[in-house]
């Protein structure tokens, strides 16, 4: 097993063609989905041909940027993802920072462990000048993760989606980290 990353709880290891039934479950629970999709599930066949083979495409390019299975280290129960990876067209030194985790999982810290562990990890060894996140305005969680990682508020910005959400006329917000603001509050792990 290629582990990329182990926190105090969780274990970020590669994707294999194995984990196709966890992430056809993870997608097909409306809750995680709603921020996403509106709650639809993602097909099993879209997870087999298109999800897992793009996730484990980066690992041909190395381990630096990429998707990352979240393993809970106790029970080696399957959590969900976490992604720092730059969007295509984006620099190479600006990865954006994502995460999908079981319902089961929530409420317990684990994404938040794993985005300050992943941006310290992007850093001091990635050669990251800066990470970023997004989500939609009226996603409160995911703008509470991202503010206990470190990051900050951006900016409001209209995405556009290719499908309607509930809650999307409010838009997206955009809250990221750069390499001197992190040196600035004492370049450790938050
Ligand atoms: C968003 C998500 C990753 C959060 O994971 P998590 O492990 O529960 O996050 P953490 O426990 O580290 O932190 C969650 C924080 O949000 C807060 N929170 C949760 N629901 C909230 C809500 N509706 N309103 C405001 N704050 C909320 C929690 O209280 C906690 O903050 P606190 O520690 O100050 O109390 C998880 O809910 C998830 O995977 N959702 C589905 C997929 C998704 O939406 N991904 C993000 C797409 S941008």
């Amino acid at each position: 097993m290629f582990v990329y990353l182990e926190t105090s709880r969780l274990v970020l290891r590669r994707f294999t063609v194995d984990d196709v039934d966890d992430l056809v479950a993870l997608d097909s629970d409306p809750a995680v989905m709603r921020y996403i999709t509106g709650g639809t599930a993602t097909p099993r066949q879209e997870i087999e041909t298109d999800h897992l083979p793009a996730f484990m495409s980066y690992y041909d390019q190395g381990d630096r940027w990429g998707f990352w299975a979240a393993i809970e280290k106790q029970t080696g129960t399957f959590l969900g993802w976490f992604h720092l990876r730059p969007h295509d067209g984006e620099p190479e030194d600006e990865p954006e920072l994502g995460y999908r985790l079981k319902r089961e999982a929530w409420g317990a810290g684990y994404a938040t462990e794993g985005s300050r562990a992943l941006i310290f990890k992007a850093f001091t060894e990635l050669g990251a000048k800066r990470v970023y996140a997004e989500t939609m305005a009226v996603h409160a969680a995911s703008q509470r993760v991202m503010e206990k990682a470190g990051l900050r508020f951006v900016r409001s910005f209209v995405s556009d989606w290719p499908v309607r959400i509930e809650g999307d006329e409010d838009g997206d917000v955009e809250y990221a980290l750069t390499l001197s603001q992190w040196a600035a509050q004492g370049g450790r792990d938050l």
